[in-house]
């Protein structure tokens, strides 16, 4: 054939395709999701998510420090309560379990990006992310309690909170309400694009923070919508969000690519519970390579356009990126 182009020209071996490649991976944009909770030396296995555990402050450093040395310089943790009450009150004490452990940690590691989740379901006896009141999870009430939440773990040392709540105008407030404290430094990394999905069942096992009643649709989008995600997005920039995040990843990477075309802030995507079991229990049962579909799992995210990544494969992830 006479062919001007032939594109395998530019796979015909690894260094070609390497100075072609578009997209690269790397552990620095990677964010390790760590479950927290009450104890010393405590490394609890979680039945929902292989391999994956709840950690005491103390585990937390050695996992950190783990993280650190194969490149990850980022976690965002949750945090596990025994405490559960209508209130959510947990959720703001100074002594509780996130503000204490992200105390040892930073004492530890002080140059660790260190993030927590901002919601109430760990903490509220309905599991769900705002407070109920006359069975509807209450906006501006709810916001006034995450406001209190983001400054206890404010206080404690974080760089960044992130709300996972979905609450209407709980950006711009706790934006106000850091700046009010002088902590002027600390950003907000907002789930701004937060769909309800099947996805999360996993995490809500490790937390033991399933809704006892109802589902989260009053608050989380609904999977078919693009443009109500994009006017989150603006929103949530509008009340000084530092990055934004779409949730989940791998079936929302139409929102990702639409996000970081149209708007010019970094841009997050949560690799969340389900999309990490699907590839266990597919590898466990011999159908996919674990390593590889770790990898392209989590490039295609990136390529979708996405700056950083949460996900539980974060140490794996570096590892093999490191080999
Ligand atoms: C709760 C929260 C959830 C996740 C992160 N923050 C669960 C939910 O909204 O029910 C899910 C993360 C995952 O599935 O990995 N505010």
């Amino acid at each position: 054939m006479e062919l001007i182009h032939r594109p395998r020209r530019l796979r015909r071996s690894e260094p070609i395709r390497t100075l072609v490649r578009e997209t690269t991976l790397s552990p620095g944009q990677l964010i390790a999701p760590l479950f927290i909770k009450k104890g010393r030396g405590l490394r609890e296995p979680i039945d929902t998510m292989p391999g994956q555990f709840r950690l005491s402050a103390d585990e937390l450093v050695r996992e950190a420090e783990e993280l650190w040395a194969v490149g990850v310089q980022a976690v965002n943790l949750f945090g596990y309560s025994e405490v559960k009450d209508e209130g959510a009150t947990e959720s703001y004490n100074p002594e509780g379990v996130i503000p204490s452990a992200v105390r040892t940690l930073k004492k530890a590691l002080p140059d660790m990006c260190v993030q927590t989740d901002i919601a109430l379901d760990p903490y509220s006896i309905h599991g769900h992310d705002g407070l109920v009141i006359d069975g509807d999870v209450a906006n501006d009430e709810t916001v006034e309690v995450l406001c209190r939440m983001a400054l206890a773990h404010a206080e404690a040392g974080v760089d960044w909170v992130a709300p996972s709540d979905m609450m209407d105008g709980r950006i711009g407030a706790i934006r106000d309400a850091l700046d009010e404290k002088e902590l002027t430094h600390v950003g907000i990394l907002a789930y701004s694009a937060k769909y309800a999905s099947c996805f999360y069942g996993p995490f809500r096992g490790a937390l033991d923070s399933a809704p006892r009643k109802g589902d989260k649709k009053s608050y989380q989008m609904d999977p078919a919508n693009v443009r109500e995600a994009l006017k989150e997005i603006s929103l949530d920039i509008e009340e000084g969000a530092d990055v934004v995040m779409i949730k989940p990843a791998l079936p929302y990477l139409d929102i990702i690519a639409r996000v970081s075309d149209e708007f010019d802030v970094p841009v997050a995507a949560y690799n969340v519970s389900g999309e990490y079991g699907m590839i266990l229990a597919a590898a466990e049962k011999g159908w996919i390579d674990r390593d590889k579909a770790i990898l392209e799992a989590l490039l295609s995210i990136k390529r979708a356009g996405a700056d950083m990544i949460l996900t539980y494969f974060a140490k794996e992830a570096a590892g093999l990126l490191r080999a």
